[in-house]
């Protein structure tokens, strides 16, 4: 059977892999995403530039290639063929599917990101055989989706699942969506970023890691250098980890209570922190549930697949034009 493409396009960077029909990635490569002020195009010519890398592999020539998913950071319309927004690119109504298609000369599925993971998560992954599953990614920004009946549930317009913007501060920190307060301003890869840099701006020992791991270069520190940090043991690190996990949890006590998952999967760069993550948001969200010790708690697991969930999933939707 051919390999397909999956593309997983996110606010910092782009994963790409050629992915066969059991989601297992055969060959995988990746790319910075450019800076969100750059011209749309940019953007499209980094995804065109690894989908003509993979497609060239001898793995692929060999086997074909059956179709390329995207999966995009933004909000993708019903169509699955346009961007609508994306607070972390400068995609505003794209209509990516046609321009790559065009471009690449094989058929294009576009999906926004967390979908595509929820989707491999649910096929290959941690939620197997769970047929009503939220998936949130902790990365630039917090994607969602949701599976009811072992369905994607996209909303009305292609835009459900933005669990990211839910306001869970009134009138808190300004959000790239246009709005304030979101709950991926307080539980993401950029917030570790942002609390180390205040870390590294207050000084003294507590700082001494964090210098370390950006060269002395505040500006070249990543919020995946944080969780590595912590995972090594670094104090100040865990206590930023742990603080986006309290976050974390608070916002899906509110996410259970509208949808009543069966199983919560974290992934992204949040897959990685494991437990040092996900034990505080275990913790906040058992106490935060309405109605606590009558109902039950859902689990919350990493994904299995961790960063690589968005482009296994998008690979296999591309198997799926509908
Ligand atoms: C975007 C989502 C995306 C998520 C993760 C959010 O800011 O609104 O569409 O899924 O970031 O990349
Ligand atoms: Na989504
Ligand atoms: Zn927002």
């Amino acid at each position: 059977t051919p390999l397909s493409v999956g593309v997983d396009v996110g606010g910092s960077r782009i994963k790409a892999g050629l992915v066969d029909d059991h989601g297992r990635v055969v060959h995988a490569t990746r790319h910075d995403t450019p800076h969100r002020t750059t011209a749309p195009k940019d953007v499209e010519d980094a995804v065109v530039a690894v989908v003509s890398e993979l497609v060239a592999h001898p793995q692929a020539r060999e086997r074909g290639t059956a179709g390329v998913g995207i999966g995009a950071a933004g909000f993708v319309a019903a169509d699955r063929g346009t961007v609508v927004f994306a607070p972390h690119l400068s995609w505003r109504d794209e209509p990516l599917r046609e321009k790559l298609s065009g471009r690449l000369g094989l058929p294009v599925v576009v999906e926004n990101d967390a979908n595509a993971a929820a989707w491999a998560e649910h096929r290959f992954g941690a939620a197997r055989g769970e047929s009503h599953l939220v998936m949130v990614t902790l990365g630039t920004g917090i994607g969602g989706a949701m599976l009811v009946d072992g369905r994607l549930q996209r909303g009305r317009h292609g835009l459900a699942g933005e669990f990211g913007h839910m306001t869970v501060v009134p009138d808190g920190r300004a959000c790239p969506c246009g709005q304030r307060g979101c709950w991926e301003q307080y539980a993401s890869g950029t917030v570790l970023r942002r609390g180390a840099l205040e870390v590294l701006a207050a000084g003294g020992p507590d700082a001494a890691a964090l210098l370390g791991a950006c060269g002395g270069d505040p500006e070249q520190l990543r919020g995946e250098d944080v969780t590595r940090l912590a995972g090594a043991g670094d104090r100040a690190s865990t206590a930023l980890v742990a603080e986006v996990g309290r976050w974390l949890g608070a916002g899906l006590a509110a996410v259970v209570a509208a949808l009543d998952p069966g199983m919560l999967v974290v992934g992204g760069g949040g897959s990685e922190a494991g437990e040092l993550l996900l034990a505080p948001a275990r913790a906040e969200l058992a106490r935060r549930l309405p109605g606590r010790g009558y109902r039950p708690v859902p689990p919350v697991r990493a994904a299995e697949l961790g960063v690589g969930a968005g482009l296994v999933g998008a690979a296999d939707l591309a198997r799926r034009p509908r």
